[in-house]
């Protein structure tokens, strides 16, 4: 156990109680070890503030996410009707669902140009290999959480875009068929389909995301940052100061908390320009067919994934044997 540290009674209530909270709680040594204390290279770039960018998306999806719920209707015959709900009648629910269907595409957009940065300066390599991992099992889980996220709002494009990748599973040999049925519930995409993505984006895929960000910080801050010279600031070769501390660091507090503020001012700016003045972003981030509700029935002439997913769309077209089975 840490040591108790006595302080004197005549100290400003603030500090007292900081004291018993850190007796019983690392408060101040986390703070210290993960902000004013912890060294980041001084020559980051642009491409560094991506990250404070993905999880700033990440907090906006989960309170509006939250906000979403409480209106929406996870069941085949009301959940469009309470995604138009939301919008016409709920008070500030047009603005809570743009931020959530603009809070999609920023995200991959600004995790895209994180995993672009990592690429360009190496930063997947020797220390930073589980960064770079749980930064991939993170990519992962946001697919399965947009896609799962999408068939949501109950649209002609939900349904349908639904409908081909869950029929993707069943190319799998073997086991294709039977997985395909577990994974839809039912032997078409419906109420058992909406029900299970439902529940998954929602509590499970989110858990797991938050799970993932957390271990994809702390393996960060076990290594530290790279940077674009790739200058290591740790490690026994790096030039340190008498106390020990990195000649080619600076404390992230505050000179980075300050500097993000600045990038998250940018962006949030451009965030709502889009979501005052073009919410579905001329189809690419709401699609003009997910205005029309689900029909089994009909099928769109022209099923065309959200932008975020058209690389993997094509790869799939491109294997002729997959489309057949399933498109
Ligand atoms: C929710 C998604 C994500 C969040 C919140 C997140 C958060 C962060 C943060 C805050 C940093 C430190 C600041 C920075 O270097 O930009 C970072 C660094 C890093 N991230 Fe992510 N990240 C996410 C997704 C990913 C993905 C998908 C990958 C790659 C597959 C990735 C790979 C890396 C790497 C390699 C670094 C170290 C970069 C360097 O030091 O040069 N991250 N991440």
């Amino acid at each position: 156990m840490a040591q108790f540290k006595e302080i004197s009674p005549n100290a400003p209530a603030g500090e007292k109680l900081l004291n018993w909270i850190d007796n019983r709680f690392p408060l101040s040594k986390l703070y210290k070890e993960h902000m004013s204390e912890y060294y980041a290279p001084k020559n980051f770039n642009l491409w560094y503030i991506f990250g404070s960018l993905s999880l700033l998306v990440l907090v906006i999806q989960i309170v509006t996410g939250i906000f979403l719920v409480m209106n929406y209707k996870p069941d085949a015959a009301l959940a469009f009707a309470s995604v138009e709900y939301i919008m016409r009648d709920v008070p500030w629910g047009w603005l809570i669902r743009y931020m959530h269907s603009t809070g999609a595409s920023a995200f991959f957009i600004v995790v895209y140009l994180h995993m672009f940065r990592g690429l360009m300066y190496g930063s997947y390599r020797k220390p930073r290999e589980l960064v770079w991992i749980f930064g991939c099992a993170i990519f992962l889980a946001l697919m399965a959480e947009a896609f799962m996220g999408y068939l949501l709002p109950w649209g002609q494009m939900s349904y349908w875009g639904a409908q081909v990748i869950v029929n993707l599973f069943s190319a799998i040999p073997f086991i294709g068929p039977d997985l395909a049925l577990l994974i839809r519930g039912d032997f078409v995409v419906g109420d058992a389909t909406l029900n299970r993505f439902f529940s998954f984006h929602v509590i499970a895929v989110p858990l797991v995301l938050l799970g993932l960000v957390v271990a994809h910080i702390i393996a960060l801050h076990e290594v530290g940052s790279n940077n674009p010279d790739g200058v290591e600031i740790k490690g026994p070769n790096a030039p340190k100061d008498a106390h020990g501390k990195p000649l080619d660091g600076i404390p992230f507090h505050p000179y980075y908390s300050v500097h993000d503020i600045l990038a998250v001012s940018v962006f949030l700016m451009a965030f709502s320009a889009i979501i005052f003045f073009a919410p579905e972003f001329g189809g690419y981030f709401l699609e003009y067919n997910n205005f029309i509700p689900a029909d089994p029935l009909k099928t769109p002439p022209h099923i065309a994934p959200v932008w975020y997913f058209t690389p993997f769309y094509s790869m799939l077209r491109a294997i002729t044997s997959v489309r057949n089975d399933c498109a």
